[in-house]
């Protein structure tokens, strides 16, 4: 049976899950309570930025497959399966997640359905999210059991959305009736064809699964940024001791790259409510070494902005910076938790003159922070700077040609935080070229 698929939220998750799942042949509706959203996407103008995803939702608008809602009544006819594909922030000032958008839509929806379906869960939660809301489920929904609910985290990554949920490296789904099971099966038939691993499990596992990933991936990184900062006590290179230990397959080389760290809107806020609710639960103590994964995390952070102060003169006062990069990471116009953005701020904060310079987040880090100066191009940026960061690793930053960059640059002084360019071949060109973790 070709099963009709709504998506309830068109944020990063939503509107690539849709536009994804309409291009593999799927009717769907997809649904976001912001009607300026709504007209945006029915429009074909994805309001964020994600390499390949904007073509395939303008091709599904044009073909019919796709479409764009306000209403709840019209999703609850209209969909088999409903996906929830809304956001769980951090909430302010404390650890936990907010999962009250996740209950909003449960609310909304569930009055609606009168056939039988089935709600699917795509956000990260804290462990216990799914059986809360499958309890919810079953008091609201006027056909009662017909409504069941399943939950099949997440694991894309920005930038690359597009390629993950086309091509998973896993699908993780906790079900708790085999009819469940059997419609999700139909859904991801491609997928399981292709040869995509699956693990069918319950509720907590599968909301564990995708909370352990994050935090396995931000150790990764704190880990060889720990290292890093071993490395610049010892005058040994860390980028070199992560080649070295990337030749280990049981270590591998991805999440290895050290540098100004992580942030984003999941790892940084995932870690946290993991902790918090492992600490609900009575088992903080099992996750108390992820206090120091988010430690060494934010250290590298004043790490970079001591650094930049070093090769300042030992203080901002009446010195410019070029900020190359406000993005998370690249390829990406997000800034949530940027570690770039945060250490523009900073250094804004303690009287340097901060340029920045980013070709696809520059407007919403303006947005975000008009306090600071932009440049429209790394050159302008960096024009007549004492001191160039380079904080988010772009391809046309790591492109950069050290002479040309020179010509407008006169101080010759550069930092690496991310570790992305060739020291060799700055040093040469007679910049004082700095990183994080190397000599
Ligand atoms: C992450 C997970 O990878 C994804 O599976 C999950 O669904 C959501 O969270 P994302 O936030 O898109 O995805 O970013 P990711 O590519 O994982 O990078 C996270 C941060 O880690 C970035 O700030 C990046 O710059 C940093 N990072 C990554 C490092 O500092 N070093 C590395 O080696 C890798």
């Amino acid at each position: 049976m070709a099963y009709r698929l709504t998506m309830v939220g068109t944020g990063y998750l939503g509107a690539t899950t849709s536009a994804c799942m309409a291009e593999l042949g799927f009717e769907v509706l997809s649904l976001d309570v912001d009607a300026e959203k709504v007209r945006r996407l029915q429009a074909g103008d994805l309001p964020i930025y994600e390499p390949g995803l904007e073509e395939i939702l303008r091709r599904n608008l044009a073909n019919g497959r796709l479409r764009f809602t306000t209403s709840y009544e019209e999703a609850a006819a209209f969909g088999d399966v409903h996906f929830l594909c809304l956001g769980t922030p951090q909430k302010p000032g404390e650890y936990a997640a907010d999962v009250s958008y996740l209950e909003s839509a449960i609310e909304s929806l569930a009055p609606h359905l009168n056939r039988e379906c089935l709600i699917v869960g795509k956000s990260t939660v804290p462990v216990g999210t799914a059986q809360h809301l499958a309890d919810k489920l079953a008091r609201l929904a006027p056909i009662g059991s017909g409504a069941e609910l399943a939950w099949n985290p997440e694991f894309l990554r920005e930038g690359f959305a597009v390629k993950d949920t086309l091509h998973p490296d896993r699908i993780v789904l906790g079900v708790a009736s085999d009819r469940a099971e059997k419609i999700m099966r139909e859904v991801y038939a491609s997928m399981i064809e292709a040869g995509t691993p699956m693990v069918i499990t319950d509720y907590p596992t599968a909301e564990l699964v995708k909370v352990a990933a994050n935090a396995f991936l931000a150790t990764k990184i704190s880990f060889i940024n720990a290292m890093a900062e071993v490395c610049e006590a010892a005058h040994a290179d860390v980028k070199q001791l992560s080649l070295a230990l990337s030749f280990d397959d049981r270590i591998g080389g991805r999440y290895l790259n050290p540098g100004l760290g992580f942030g984003g809107g999941c790892l940084p806020k995932d870690i946290r409510a993991f902790m918090a609710r492992a600490g609900e639960l009575g088992a903080d103590q099992a996750l108390t070494f992820l206090r120091e994964v988010d430690a060494i995390n934010m250290r590298r952070r004043a790490r970079m902005v001591d650094l930049a102060r070093e090769l300042a003169g030992g203080s901002f006062q009446g010195c410019t910076l070029a900020v190359l990069g406000a993005a998370f990471k690249p390829n990406s116009d997000d800034i949530r938790d940027s570690p770039a953005l945060d250490v523009a701020v900073k250094i804004g904060q303690q009287g340097g003159q901060v340029t920045i310079y980013d070709p696809v987040a520059q407007e919403n880090a303006r947005r975000a922070h008009p306090e600071l100066s932009y440049g429209s191009s790394a050159l302008e940026a960096a024009r007549d700077a004492h001191v160039v960061l380079l904080l988010t690793e772009w391809q046309e930053f790591i492109d950069l040609d050290p002479e040309q960059l020179g010509t407008v640059v006169a101080a010759r002084k550069i930092v690496d935080g991310r570790n992305a360019l060739d020291a060799e071949t700055w040093r040469a060109a007679g910049w004082h070229y700095r990183a994080l973790g190397r000599p």
